[in-house]
């Protein structure tokens, strides 16, 4: 190896060193900064407008921040990378609408549930909207998410294919590329609503209940603890009322 790539590995080293180890509660205090993770592409939670992250998520994560005496600093990056970057210490935690799982929960600490939604079935009108009617159908959904092992096992179906992110499948659907979409409920409602889809596409059966939580990496449990109480403080102050007003017009905690 010559010198140059030397240098090159061992800085390659370096990042992969630094960036290895998620951060303690006490060094992100001593920080002044809390960096959470999330995907900018999931509507109302966590989005872009314009050049602004903004959403539920985001609101939610900076008043958690505040509540802690920590300054927000926001990680964007693609959702099938997210909870792998958690565990990297590419920022603190991640707020992206995970439900929680058995297998995400042998990979991270889930938070306790900051709402509680369900995933759906979507079809143009006269299109597929129950799990009988996907038979020998095409859904589209996003990659890494809870619900393509759901949908695999819908008895008949003829193809699960997965899509970056939701805009893409919605881009699909309309184009009739694939027969069916299968997301959050209330991301649906409000991607319908924003492109005036209501009443051409239509939100079908659940195919499941989610509790969407938040996560530190595996075993961060004093972070986990902190933000806990934050957010159980946010719940009882009014603060978490308000913010769920704003984006959804109701409240939709886990009853
Ligand atoms: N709730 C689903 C899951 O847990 C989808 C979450 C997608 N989140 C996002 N930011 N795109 O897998």
């Amino acid at each position: 190896m010559n010198r140059v790539a030397a240098l090159l590995t061992a800085a390659l080293a370096l990042s992969v060193t630094a960036s290895a180890a998620p951060r303690t509660l006490d060094q992100i205090r001593a920080s002044g900064t809390l960096k959470l993770g999330t995907e900018g592409a999931f509507p109302p939670f966590n989005f872009y407008e314009g050049k602004n992250l903004v959403g539920f998520e985001v609101d939610l994560g900076n008043a958690l921040a505040k509540a802690m005496g920590l300054k927000p600093q926001w990680v964007v990056q693609p959702f099938d990378s997210l909870l792998i970057a958690l565990n990297q210490g590419r920022f603190d935690a991640v707020l992206a609408s995970h439900a929680i799982t058995p297998e995400r929960q042998k990979a991270v600490t889930f938070l306790n549930p900051h709402y509680c939604s369900t995933v759906n079935i979507v079809a143009q009108k006269g299109g597929p909207l129950t799990r009988a009617a996907l038979a020998g159908k095409t859904v589209g959904t996003q990659i890494g998410t809870a619900q393509i092992p759901i949908l695999q096992a819908i008895p008949g179906i003829k193809d699960v294919r997965t899509f970056p992110n939701d805009q893409t499948i919605l881009t699909a659907l309309q184009a009739g590329r694939v027969d069916a979409w299968s997301s959050n409920g209330p991301v649906v409602a409000y991607m319908l609503k924003q492109t005036g889809q209501q009443g051409k596409i239509v939100i079908g059966e659940a195919i499941s209940q989610e509790h969407n939580a938040g996560a530190v990496a595996k075993g961060n449990t004093a972070l986990h603890d902190a933000l806990n109480g934050a957010l159980a403080t946010l719940m009882k102050d009014g603060t978490y009322a308000k913010l769920s007003q704003k984006w959804f017009g109701q409240d939709i905690r886990c009853k």
